[in-house]
């Protein structure tokens, strides 16, 4: 830690233990020199980096002030988890909508019928009669060279300059999250999550004995980055995994400006990041939305993807950008899965090596684009008024804000019933703090059967908003 951030730690824990309080004036730079015994310099550096957390600010020729409440406004909002307890939860969910009976609004897959291009299932047919594509050997952990270098490839053109040796190919990207957060952390240590998030990411902490702080979503920003650095210099984390593009569950993708922000504050403080970007290609625009991999220069951040929401979860391929972190990432692989399927490996490489893929998301992106208006307008127009439901332009979920009275664990029950499923809140945060949201799938075509469990939901959600407004009345 440099100098300046224990300076500026000390006089924040100050600031906490209302030594100081609210517009209250610091001590001068000079006075504050001759107490600490740092340099001009060193002092200058500490108060800046409080005015930047917004700690305190400074008035021409006065000097510097406490500003008010501006740590207590953000703390609060911080949350700790010291037990997580989700994955029982999980398991039955995705149990209850396994059959192919229930209409699956709440799956997390996209339609299948838009996967497995049929370019790679003919590659898979032709590789099937040759005998060398089954050996094992050439795909033990990190994985298949030429796949590695592939993926490599595609990080280079975004600008993140990769090397092959820097790419562990997992079984999936929940794999590459497991791996990840495995080779960062031991039980005990605290993360840092999205308040709202995937659940493999609250499982993954639940599976480690992770303790989690949470720091909720900003309404215009994603990430609300004061409470981000507030936990962060609050809690001894280790390190923290968010989303960026495509948030599941929520569907946001933060902009460049606030990614950049984000990897300053990453530096400051070296904290690492895992990534977690599996939509990635499901932008709709023109230009691929940056990873947060594309900010660091200091090989803070891990970046896991997979090719599950583009070519299928069925063929359980991922990959991690371990980069240091890639050894102790294959020990862990070597003890637990060995490694990934070589057959498909090898598919992927030949499907990859030509413009097949580009064609298929091209293809893929449009369709997705197209559903998921569709969706939204129907949402928009014909859910009770007291609902809201929020467009972001990439993926394929909607992510339906209900009135706070309503529990959406009780609305997924009555739904699937009737053998309709939704994503309920209780699947994206451990903590159940807000129970009021649920996730829809929009990857299937409208047809009688997605209009109908659509006509159900909303009728749902009426019935339980006219009750509660009769019982208040
Ligand atoms: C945000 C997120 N991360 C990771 C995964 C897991 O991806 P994979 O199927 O490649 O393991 C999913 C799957 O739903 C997901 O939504």
């Amino acid at each position: 830690m440099y100098k300046s951030e224990q300076l500026a730690q000390h006089l924040k824990q100050l600031i906490e233990n209302k030594t100081w309080k609210a517009h209250e004036k610091l001590p001068s730079l000079r006075q504050q020199v001759e107490r600490s015994g740092f340099s001009l310099i060193t002092v200058m550096n500490a108060y800046q980096e409080l005015e930047a957390q917004g700690l305190i600010y400074s008035k021409e020729k006065s000097g510097y002030f406490v500003a008010e409440n501006q740590h207590d406004s953000a703390e609060k909002h911080v949350a700790i988890n010291h037990k997580i307890e989700i994955n029982s939860i999980v398991f039955k969910y995705l149990k209850s909508i396994q059959s192919e009976q229930i209409i699956p609004l709440g799956s997390a897959f996209p339609n299948s019928q838009l996967l497995y291009s049929a370019k790679l299932i003919q590659t898979l047919g032709q590789l099937a009669k040759q005998r060398r594509s089954y050996e094992q050997t050439p795909s033990l952990p990190p994985g298949n060279y030429e796949l590695r270098k592939i993926i490599a490839q595609r990080y280079a053109m975004q600008g993140i300059p990769t090397d092959p040796s820097d790419i562990v190919i997992t079984s999936g990207g929940l794999d590459a999250l497991n791996l990840s957060l495995q080779a960062m952390t031991q039980s005990g240590d605290y993360i840092l999550l999205q308040q709202t998030l995937f659940y493999g990411a609250w499982q993954a902490a639940e599976r480690l004995g992770l303790k989690v702080i949470t720091i909720p979503e900003h309404p215009v920003d994603g990430i609300d980055l004061e409470a981000f650095e507030q936990a962060i210099l609050n809690y001894p984390i280790k390190v923290c995994l968010m989303m960026l593009n495509s948030q599941n569950p929520i569907g946001f993708t933060v902009s460049d400006e606030i990614k950049l922000r984000l990897a300053k504050i990453l530096h400051r403080h070296q904290i690492h990041l895992i990534e977690d970007d599996v939509y990635e290609e499901l932008y709709y625009g023109n230009k691929k939305p940056l990873s947060m991999k594309y900010f660091d220069q200091q090989n803070l951040i891990l970046h896991c993807s997979s090719f599950s929401k583009t070519l299928g979860a069925g063929f359980r391929v991922g990959w991690v950008y371990a980069g240091k972190y890639s050894e102790n990432i294959q020990h862990i692989q070597l003890m637990s899965t060995l490694s990934v399927n070589s057959f498909i490996q090898n598919a992927l490489v030949e499907y990859l090596s030509h413009r097949h893929y580009e064609k298929h998301l091209k293809t893929l992106r449009s369709t997705l684009q197209r559903l998921k208006k569709q969706y939204f307008n129907y949402l928009n127009t014909h859910l009770p008024t007291q609902c809201t439901v929020d467009y972001y332009p990439s993926g394929y979920f909607l992510w339906i804000e209900l009135p706070e009275y309503l529990d959406s664990t009780l609305i997924y029950q009555r739904l699937l019933e009737k053998k309709i499923s939704v994503a309920p809140n209780i699947l994206f945060n451990a903590t159940m703090q807000n129970k009021n949201h649920i996730r829809i799938n929009c990857s299937f075509e409208i047809n009688t059967r997605i209009q109908t469990a659509l006509e159900h939901l909303i009728e749902d959600l009426q019935q339980q908003i006219d009750l509660h407004l009769e019982q208040h009345e």
